[in-house]
């Protein structure tokens, strides 16, 4: 079965693919299709609300069923930002820059607690749509640790190790994206009956 993954962002191609593959999905990406997907306003408040804008567009332009995801981190000492503003979050610092700007607005907070979400959203070609969401609890670190991973991922902390610090099949275990992958996993075969039975 081939699945169009609706994301320009190699990162997140990575690891959605790897835990997709062994599931006998056939990842389609930009890279294979002949049109460049047109861009996605992320106008939605929610995740949930920008992973499905960002699906149905991918669905809309390639005919595939497609699947997006949408995800974010958010900091509890900044009531929840940058949350789905993440990716536009300081702009014109690059990551590591971003993470001293975050450490440095965190000197004297109470907290440092931070989860990341993820959204998860597939919509097939005849309208048939389902979202799942995870999310991976810790905290901002007081300095940058690791290589692996990427964005925010030398600051977050979850237990003594930075996500980036840690062995990218142990983070897709325990991360926002893996959870709503093994969610969105549980829940595709029913969905795909569903799809078929709608075409009879
Ligand atoms: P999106 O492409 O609109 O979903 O933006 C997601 C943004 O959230 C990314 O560009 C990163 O800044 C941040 N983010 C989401 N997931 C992760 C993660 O697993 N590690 C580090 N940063 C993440």
């Amino acid at each position: 079965m081939k699945i169009f993954i609706a994301t320009k962002n190699k990162d997140k191609i990575k690891e959605i693919s790897r835990i997709l593959i062994p599931h006998n999905i056939e990842v389609i990406t930009e890279a294979d299709i002949k049109k460049p997907l047109s861009d996605v306003e992320e106008t939605g408040t929610t995740f949930a609300e920008n992973a499905f804008l960002k699906a149905q567009n991918g669905c809309k332009e390639t005919g595939l069923i497609t699947i997006a995801d949408d995800s974010g981190i958010c900091i509890d000492a900044f009531d929840g930002a940058p949350g789905v503003y993440s990716a536009r979050f300081l702009p014109g610092l690059s990551y590591p820059e971003k993470n001293e700007e975050i450490m440095k607005r965190l000197q004297n907070a109470d907290t440092r607690k931070a989860h990341y979400t993820c959204a998860i959203c597939v919509v097939a070609p005849n309208g048939e749509t389902f979202t799942v969401q995870g999310e991976l609890h810790g905290e901002i670190a007081h300095s940058q640790r690791g290589s692996n991973g990427f964005g925010y991922d030398p600051i977050f902390k979850v237990g003594d190790k930075t996500v980036a610090e840690m062995d990218p099949e142990d983070k897709d275990k325990i991360s926002h994206r893996g959870k709503a992958l093994q969610l969105f996993e549980q829940r595709l075969p029913a969905f795909l009956k569903e799809i078929n039975n709608a075409d009879k």
